[in-house]
């Protein structure tokens, strides 16, 4: 009985772990466009400021589930892979609002966005879709 109630708990975390990182990424997404709409108003230091926050997002819905199954079925180690957009593309994006820097911003934006579809693409989540950078 013990067993069972500790494994009914497992799942039931486990599932809401999800349903916290489905809601992480969503909010991740409204940050990402909102940071580029900031941009886009000249308001670079805001839009710093929520990039720093869409970061939060992703990382924390990475780190509360790091092991992920692939539609394929094989384990996933998302670490690396938040790594590469952290120091990739979002070190990029950063550097670019720091500068003020317009003209380099669209495809700042573009490639963070790429990134974001390529980890999707590594677990097979073929079914999300990312937003468009305005
Ligand atoms: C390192 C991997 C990784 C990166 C980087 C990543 N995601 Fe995700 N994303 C996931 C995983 C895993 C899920 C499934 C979350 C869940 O529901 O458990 C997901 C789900 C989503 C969803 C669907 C949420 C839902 O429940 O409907 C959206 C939207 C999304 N991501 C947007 C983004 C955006 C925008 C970025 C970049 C700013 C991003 N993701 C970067 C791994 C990643």
């Amino acid at each position: 009985m013990k067993s069972l109630f500790v494994l009914a708990m497992m799942i039931a975390l486990a599932s809401c772990a999800s349903t916290m990182n489905g809601h992480r990424m969503k909010a991740a997404q409204r940050k990402m466009l909102e940071t580029r709409r900031l941009q886009q108003a000249g308001e670079w230091d805001a839009a710093l400021a929520m990039s720093e926050r869409m970061h939060s997002s992703v990382s924390k819905s990475i780190t509360s589930a790091p092991r992920q199954k692939s539609s394929g079925g094989t384990m996933v180690d998302l670490q690396p892979l938040l790594a590469g957009w952290e120091n990739g593309p979002f070190a990029e994006l950063k550097t670019t609002l720091k500068k003020h820097d317009s003209k380099r911003s669209p495809a700042a934006f573009a490639s963070l966005r790429q990134q974001c579809v390529n980890c999707h693409t590594v677990l097979g989540k073929t079914k999300v879709q990312v937003s468009a950078i305005p």
